[in-house]
């Protein structure tokens, strides 16, 4: 691995445990305006002390980051179709690998969705943008995107992320489901985990737990954060689990006792 993607690699997974709570802010790429993510900037600015990366397209990055901010950018570079289009495995790489370095991106995202209609296409983005990465010193995150038909289980995402693994992505984005020690296992690089669907908080939070537990090096979470009614709250809760080990218990209670909260928290001590 060159110099320049240990280094970048480190800005992502470089805190003292080898972890990282990524706020992932992407998914108007295809999902435009998504509930909570209305106004981009407002959403990210008070999430960005509590993230170590920020995972998002070059349009909102430009216009709702300021640049003197110094939290490491996954740049979302893959896209192409709308949730009201044709087919959402129908991607393309969509930001030249120049932009991406005058845009001091860390690490470059890109999804892969294995068993749909363009999985092909979109290998070939995978393996396209990993030999760019390499000659410009820029490490790949490779997103399993899971189509409608596919089920999540162990089986398919433990196919996705070797296969991922396989053309070279050094990060895998991927989601947690039963027995995923045994996608860990099979997958030589790291893997994230998405939150997914808006859950309850304590939930949320025991999704996350028990993905570190079983071997996820973080998180790359979006609407379990900021569709959260504190999001700042459960971004802390987050990394509480990520970077100090805590339980869901004394995760939530991080949450609960935020203010703002003070309404869950009375309602627990009754
Ligand atoms: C999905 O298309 C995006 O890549 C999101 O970044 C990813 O799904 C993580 O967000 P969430 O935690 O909301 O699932």
């Amino acid at each position: 691995m060159n110099w320049g993607i240990r280094n970048r690699l480190s800005q992502i997974m470089g805190h003292e445990d080898g972890r990282c709570v990524m706020l992932a802010v992407d998914h108007g790429y295809f999902l435009g305006p998504t509930e909570g993510l209305e106004s981009p900037r407002e959403v990210i600015s008070p999430l960005l002390p509590f993230a170590d990366s920020i995972m998002l397209t070059r349009g909102i990055l430009r216009t709702c980051v300021r640049p003197e901010s110094c939290v490491p950018v996954v740049l979302r570079v893959s896209g192409g179709s709308s949730i009201i289009g044709e087919d959402l495995s129908k991607e393309e790489v969509i930001a030249s690998i120049e932009d991406a370095i005058r845009l001091n991106a860390s690490c470059l995202a890109v999804s892969v969705f294995i068993g749909s209609r363009y999985e092909h296409q979109t290998l070939m983005n995978l393996a396209r943008l990993v030999d760019e990465g390499e000659r410009y010193g820029i490490p790949i995150l490779a997103v399993t995107a899971v189509g409608r038909e596919m089920t999540r289980d162990s089986r398919y995402l433990g196919l996705a992320c070797r296969i991922a693994a396989e053309f070279g992505a050094h990060i895998v984005k991927t989601y947690y489901c039963n027995d995923f020690d045994t996608v860990v296992r099979s997958c030589p690089v790291p893997l994230v985990i998405a939150g997914g669907k808006k859950l309850d908080e304590k939930d949320a939070l025991k999704l996350a737990h028990d993905a570190i537990s079983s071997g996820a090096s973080g998180v790359d979470m979006g609407r379990n954060i900021w569709q959260s009614k504190t999001p700042v709250s459960m971004i802390k809760a987050v990394r509480s689990i990520v970077h100090e080990g805590l339980d869901v218990g004394a995760a939530y209670s991080i949450f609960v006792h935020e203010p703002g909260n003070s309404n869950i928290a009375s309602e627990l001590q009754k």
